[in-house]
């Protein structure tokens, strides 16, 4: 079962999945591992992620292990068509094409759900939201999530006690935040920002919203191409470590004006509102890297321009009253997904490990586990960050048994 925007790009996606498929050693190798044993034979998975080459390597990895999988786009300009189109190919229930309404992107949330899943993983809580709301009566093993939105949403519900299901907080695994959000947000930004405008980014300022792992990633990118960079914060220990990490920090209202280049990066609303544009230098182009379409407040840019239009595929200008234009990336989409084509493969490879990895583990742990947001085992994390290692060629030493009883110790 399929809908997709074209089959005839399935030979280009399946190039795109083998070219990925290099890249991801670790996952490749763990899919190996455990093709025989087929552990998940048979059990439904409903999966809402960006649909990329990567995540049509992961696809394939659960399908080997005894899989069946649906999936719908976990964002409605991510998805890359050519893979939709070899994953459809290839028998999978696949729901999504790039530029989807609102409302086709909420349908095909709904068509995987249909499908009865038994494990849900998902990007961004749309997946679990939509459980709570309409799907009571789904027998689940558990779920999976990859992003640190989405695992604010299944907080609140665990916190409202109403969470209907265990949960592995993939984003959480040390294998996935420190290189994905950081490293791999940090390059793939970058990436969307250039292609939508192809600008020369030495000698410009950067402001970037958000010193999480995510905006320090971006801002050590930017700062890496020459940009002056100022970063705006509310948590007053990320804005010391900006701080001393040698970035200018203040308020959003007062870095408007002086920024060539704007990036969000908070997973939180309203962060460049209409107040802050309107004191933004004419040429400002505005972007944002959370998410969710909420850090720029587009509705209200929309409300107030005097005119629109689209000057390069992922760009828009937009003419303010004051008679200053300002250049608004993926529609205020997340650009590295709207603009390019999100995280290379590399990266990916260990977020995916988690994520195949937890899928396994739900099942192994069917029926002890609780209704709570869990953090993905540590071992499960380290035999991640060893067997990548080990892909890249690396050795490290590991601890002899006096060195062990010593940090074990308190007498010294
Ligand atoms: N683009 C991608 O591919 C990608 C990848 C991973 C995560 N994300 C998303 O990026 C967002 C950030 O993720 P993260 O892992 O860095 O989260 P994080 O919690 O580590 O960092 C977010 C930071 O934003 C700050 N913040 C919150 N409200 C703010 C405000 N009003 N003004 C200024 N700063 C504010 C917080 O204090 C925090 O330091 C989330 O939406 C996440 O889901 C995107």
């Amino acid at each position: 079962m399929y809908k997709i925007n074209d089959i005839k790009l399935a030979e280009q996606g399946r190039k795109q999945l083998e070219w990925a498929e290099r890249h991801m050693p670790a996952l490749v190798r763990m899919r190996a591992k455990y093709s025989k044993a087929k552990k998940l034979s048979g059990i439904r998975i409903a999966m809402c992620l960006h649909i990329t080459k990567e995540t049509g390597v992961l696809v394939r990895t659960l399908r080997a292990w005894g899989a069946n999988v649906a999936i719908a786009a976990a964002n409605p300009l991510s998805t890359q068509d050519d893979i939709a189109a070899a994953l459809a190919s290839e028998g999978i229930n696949i729901f999504a094409w790039r530029g989807e309404t609102l409302k086709e992107y909420a349908a095909n949330i709904k068509r995987v759900l249909d499908t009865k899943p038994q494990i849900i993983i998902d990007d961004g809580g749309d997946l679990h939201a939509e459980i709570h709301k309409r799907y009571p009566n789904l027998k689940l093993i558990g779920g999976t999530e990859e992003t640190t939105t989405g695992i604010f949403r299944v907080m609140a519900l665990e916190n409202k006690k109403l969470l209907m299901y265990p949960v592995i907080a993939v984003n959480n695994a040390y294998t996935k935040y420190l290189f994905d959000n950081r490293y791999g947000t940090g390059q793939s930004t970058l990436d969307g920002i250039i292609r939508a405008t192809n600008i020369f980014i030495p000698g410009k300022t950067a402001v970037v919203a958000g010193y999480g792992w995510v905006g320090r990633g971006v801002v050590m990118r930017l700062h890496g191409l020459g940009a002056r960079v100022i970063v705006t914060e509310v948590n007053p220990f990320r804005a010391l470590e900006a701080r001393m990490d040698g970035f200018e920090v203040m308020k959003m209202e007062d870095a408007a004006k002086f920024g060539d280049i704007f990036v969000t990066a908070t997973g939180d609303r309203d962060i460049i509102t209409t107040k802050h544009m309107l004191k933004m230098k004419d040429g400002t182009i505005v972007s944002n890297t959370g998410h969710f379409d909420v850090e720029i407040d587009v509705h209200g840019l929309k409300k107030i321009a005097k005119k629109v239009r689209r000057i390069r595929e992922h760009m828009d200008e937009y003419t303010l009253p004051n008679g200053r234009k300002i250049f608004l990336l993926a529609e205020g989409r997340i650009v590295n997904l709207g603009a390019a084509e999100g995280h290379p493969s590399e990266v990916m490879d260990l977020s995916f490990c988690n994520q195949a990895l937890s899928a396994l583990y739900l099942n192994d742990k069917k029926g002890t586990l609780k209704k709570h947001v869990y953090k993905i085992p540590d071992s499960i994390d380290e035999d991640i960050a060893r067997t990548k290692l080990d892909t890249m060629g690396v050795s490290i030493d590991r601890l002899t048994k006096a060195q062990k009883s010593y940090l074990e110790s308190w007498e010294l």
